[in-house]
């Protein structure tokens, strides 16, 4: 980690002529709470040690140069007279967030950035928003401002909200902000606390890339929560005031089952259920109960796969293949769905053979290869030595 920082670091003097502060900010994997979070509910992500770093040194105007390793692109920005909304442009997230913290009443000051990263983008590992927290915490950093960890997790899912237009919920600029090594975080939505929940050194987070890309962004996404809002406004008819689908436990859900059309009962079904299954899976790792946490993680890929409908035949395969594997506790589609990853609670001598089922299940099944990550729980955003 501290070798990048030290190439940004030079790569940074080299175009700007002086020495950058480095922020880092993690990409995330969530094991278990899907949709949850933006229905009030509960999540349970884990930071990855796949990140972006973000090099940056204040200027004397209200300026924003940013450059992008990834990309090779620089753009310019004007914090007096911003872009008036997205371009569909991998800096959309970098104005929004710079926008979003100044209308929060934070005056930024210019400043050059060069952003870098190995989060995988479009796997549903969270790009973007360990692109929008690294910014934002080079941004403050830069401006002489505090970094308060679970306000600037939600100014930056209000830029991907109101700037970008995707309408995420908060649970991946939270982790991305108040990850903990080793841990995963039990994550209130709505109070917007969090309990560590370890994971027992004997075990491992595997994650399977399926290498189908999602794209969120106006899509499916916005489309299953305006499905879960209609779940609200119609349930709140025969239950009283309740806010989100939070509110609601399954008992509930099924005595109205007539009420609601069978699409709207099926999406809030996997809602209520999965809130459950997060409180169960916490429950289990807290007492070591592995298998109960397995069963939860698999329970949670079928809801994703038949009621909620945002998995894909790739993850399907790769979550059932995982399934089979001895050592292997429980495996599910992690992220907004439509492609992406899975995740999967094993052994830690389990690793080579789940890694082998996988590779070889997949290719003979789908005709393409995964990619594999064995990951450790990181921390949350901080600035890093150079
Ligand atoms: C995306 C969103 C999150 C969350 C997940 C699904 O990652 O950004 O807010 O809704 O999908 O759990």
């Amino acid at each position: 980690m501290s070798v990048q920082a030290r190439d940004l670091a030079v790569e940074f003097a080299y175009r700007f002529g002086r020495a950058p502060t480095v922020s880092r900010a993690p990409g995330r994997v969530n094991l278990i709470g899907e949709h949850t979070d933006y229905n009030g509910g509960f999540v349970m992500p884990a930071a990855l040690e796949f990140a972006t770093l973000t090099a940056a040194s204040q200027r004397s105007d209200r300026r924003l140069q940013v450059y992008s390793m990834i990309m090779d692109e620089t753009r310019e920005f004007d914090l007096d007279s911003p872009p008036p909304g997205p371009t569909g442009d991998w800096s959309d997230y970098i104005v929004g967030v710079a926008l979003m913290l100044e209308s929060s009443g934070r005056n930024l000051s210019g400043a050059d950035l060069i952003v870098w990263s190995d989060v995988p983008i479009g796997a549903g590992l969270s790009s973007s928003a360990a692109l929008e927290v690294s910014c934002a915490h080079a941004l403050l950093t830069e401006s002489g401002l505090p970094f308060d960890p679970i306000e600037i997790a939600q100014i930056c899912q209000r830029a991907e909200n109101d700037f970008v237009g995707m309408r995420c919920g908060v649970m991946d600029q939270y982790i991305a902000c108040c990850g903990v090594a080793g841990h995963a975080l039990l994550i209130d939505c709505r109070s917007l606390a969090s309990r560590h929940v370890a994971i027992a050194p004997n075990l491992r987070l595997l994650i399977a890339n399926s290498g189908v890309r999602h794209q969120h962004a106006g899509g499916e996404y916005n489309l299953r929560r305006e499905a879960c809002e209609e779940g609200v406004r119609l349930l709140s008819r025969y239950l009283g005031p309740i806010q989100a689908l939070r509110d609601v436990t399954p008992q509930q859900l099924e005595s109205k089952r007539r009420k609601l059309p069978e699409l709207i009962y099926r999406r809030c079904r996997h809602i209520v259920t999965e809130n459950a299954r997060v409180l169960e899976a916490e429950r289990a790792l807290e007492t070591g109960d592995f298998v109960a946490c397995g069963r939860a993680m698999n329970a949670s890929h079928l809801s994703m796969r038949d009621d909620f409908e945002i998995t894909c035949p790739e993850v399907d395969m790769l979550a059932g293949l995982a399934q089979n594997v001895k050592g292997v506790y429980g495996s599910r589609m992690t992220g907004g769905g439509f492609g992406g990853c899975t995740i999967s609670l094993i052994e830690e001598w389990a690793i080579d053979k789940t890694s082998q089922m996988l590779t070889d299940g997949y290719r003979i099944a789908m005709g393409r290869d995964v990619d594999i990550y064995v990951c450790a729980p990181s921390d949350g955003a901080q600035l890093i030595p150079v």
